[in-house]
């Protein structure tokens, strides 16, 4: 599977993505991604194995003219965590990051926009929402440009990394979200 737009190609990674990985990777730009930091390209080559079966929710953001990889996005499909089970999971939110050498050329929306559409129109999608911190103005400028409402601000919502006497550091996290119709409309 692969998403064409007019300067990037999403498709699924390969073994050979790691050295482009790492180096976005090897210090994620942001706390939300502290988990998925690579120490070593070593690490980046493993990785790299796990990601290369993940087909149609999982995608590097690669630029035509050159084949780099210049970031990646992804989302699973959810179901509502408060249905019975039975619902159908129509519920997505996505991740989205790019290498930050590679940020303040459109390419996040160019990627982002054609990723909504094809959860949208291929992968059953009826909603998408996102999280993003307080302080992640590009993340939150992104959504809006995608036409995602703010929905609410979450106060001390989650924690991905400690402050320096060990105590969880809460972040403060904004949710945005847009449903099919409105994508359509
Ligand atoms: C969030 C993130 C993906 C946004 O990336 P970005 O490059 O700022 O986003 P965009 O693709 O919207 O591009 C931004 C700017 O590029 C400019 N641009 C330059 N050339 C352009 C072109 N040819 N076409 C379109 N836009 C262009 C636009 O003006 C746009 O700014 P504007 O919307 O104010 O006009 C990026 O900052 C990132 O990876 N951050 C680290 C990871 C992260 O925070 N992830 C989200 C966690 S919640």
């Amino acid at each position: 599977m692969a998403i064409e737009t007019e300067r990037l190609i999403l498709r699924p990674f390969a073994e050979s993505d790691a050295a482009d990985v790492y180096e976005y990777l090897h210090k994620p730009a942001v706390n939300c991604f502290a988990s998925m930091k690579l120490d070593t390209l070593e690490d980046a080559k493993e990785e790299m194995k796990k990601r290369v079966g993940e087909t149609e929710y999982y995608f590097a953001i690669v630029l035509k003219e050159s084949g780099k990889v210049i970031g990646e996005i992804d989302a699973y499909p959810e179901s509502d965590p408060h249905s019975n089970g039975s619902e159908t999971p129509d519920t997505f939110s996505p991740c989205w990051m790019l290498n930050l050498n590679y940020t303040g050329k459109g390419y996040a929306y160019e990627a982002a926009h054609a990723f909504f559409d094809y959860l949208f129109s291929e992968k059953g999608a009826r909603r998408i929402y996102a999280y993003t911190e307080d302080y992640n103005k590009p993340s939150q400028h992104l959504c809006e440009k995608l036409g995602m409402r703010r929905e609410g601000l979450f106060l001390d919502f989650i924690s991905f990394v400690n402050n320096p006497d060990g105590t969880p550091r809460y972040e403060n996290t904004y949710q945005y979200a847009i449903l099919k119709k409105e994508w359509n409309s």
